[in-house]
């Protein structure tokens, strides 16, 4: 289907500011790979929109929000003309609304309002010791070759991810277990761009193809998760402290890459695409192993170690106490550092 564009009415913005703090949001903005335009509305327009958001909110007082439930449940029966305008209503809105934007299933996809939150994004359960990766393409064997005795299952995620009859993953002395491929959702689903008023975002029909594997000289068993669709979606889905292994390498912000932030908390219109540190922060199960070869990620520490800087060994950060405890090695890329991540204050002695 061919992509719609979304045409964005801009305004122009002029302001003179001392030149040192000029100089630094340009750096900034070169530190998040984003162009100076990009960083003021990330940043600048986006607490804007708080502000903006926060005043159109109503906020009452204790007394008030107790006085607000205790109406609300012993409320009285609705009056004719109440019924009425409630039947109206659901004629009106709601049967218009369906369609639109539909919530019902939340299918883990961006297809809802940008600035609404989806009512609820059901639970994946996985066996036993879990690695995640997403944003992962193709980058799998050399994963299951470094932690395949480590995990029990490994959850892959990408958005282009295609499941076709053919589509077999080549790992060396693994193989795969009869009768264990299962596909839920679509084999195939192309990414499409929805527009939805002034904004757009991405929509995609989510899938997981799961498939056991044995090691070839162990007869040890995994399960090897393929999960179509977007990386923020399959975390928030993970339950809280069932990670222990997370993976984000070879991505970036700008063209080609996701230009999702997993390693820091990044603003986003869309509630659950925003802060994804700290979402990731309540997924894991402490000690836990975080792999990341510095990208997309503003943690000047990931990003200097992952450079060559071998005198960073540990470090804290982000309410996190990261210690280096390894790397994965893949001939041709480079370094991504593995560390040991736990909660600040209750580090390994
Ligand atoms: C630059 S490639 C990196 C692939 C892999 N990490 C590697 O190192 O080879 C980025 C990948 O992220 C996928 N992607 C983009 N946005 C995504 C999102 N929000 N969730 C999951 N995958 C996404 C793209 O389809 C693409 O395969």
């Amino acid at each position: 289907m061919p992509k719609r564009k979304v045409e964005v009415e801009t305004a122009r913005l002029e302001a003179r500011i001392p030149v040192h703090v000029y100089e630094q949001m340009q750096r900034a903005a070169d530190l998040c790979g984003l162009t100076l335009t990009d960083y003021l509305i990330a940043t600048a327009g986006e607490d804007a929109r708080r502000i903006v958001e926060d005043a159109d909110i109503v906020r009452l007082a204790p007394e008030d929000q107790v006085r607000f439930a205790e109406m609300l449940s012993n409320s009285h029966r609705p009056n004719e003309r109440l019924s009425r305008e409630a039947k109206r209503h659901v004629e009106l809105i709601e049967r218009r609304s369906v369609g639109l934007f539909d919530f019902r299933g939340v299918k883990n996809s961006m297809r809802s309002l940008p600035s609404i939150k989806p009512l609820r994004i059901p639970q994946v359960h996985y066996r036993g010791r879990l690695c995640m990766y997403p944003c992962a393409g193709s980058d799998i064997a050399p994963v299951i070759r470094a932690f395949g005795h480590e995990f029990d299952t490994f959850l892959f995620v990408d958005l282009s991810y295609a499941f076709r009859k053919s589509f077999k993953l080549q790992l060396e002395g693994w193989a795969p277990v009869a009768e264990t491929r299962h596909l839920k959702g679509p084999a195939v689903s192309p990414v499409q761009f929805i527009a939805a008023g002034k904004f757009g975002h991405r929509d995609v029909e989510p899938a997981w193809l799961r498939q056991e594997y044995r090691h070839v000289a162990t007869s040890r068993t995994i399960e090897i998760v393929l999960r179509r669709g977007f990386g923020e979606y399959a975390l928030h889905e993970l339950a809280d402290g069932s990670l222990d292994m997370f993976i984000h390498r070879g991505d970036s912000l700008g063209e080609g890459g996701s230009g999702v932030t997993f390693l820091g908390n990044q603003s986003r219109r869309h509630t659950p695409l925003s802060c994804m540190l700290s979402v990731l922060k309540r997924k894991l199960a402490f000690p836990a192993l975080i792999a990341s070869d510095g990208s997309n990620t503003p943690i000047k520490e990931l990003r200097n170690a992952a450079m060559g800087d071998d005198s960073i060994m540990q470090f804290s950060g982000q309410g996190l106490a990261w210690e280096r405890v390894g790397s994965l090695e893949d001939g041709h890329r480079k370094g991504t550092v593995v560390w040991r991540v736990s909660e600040s204050g209750k580090a390994r002695a």
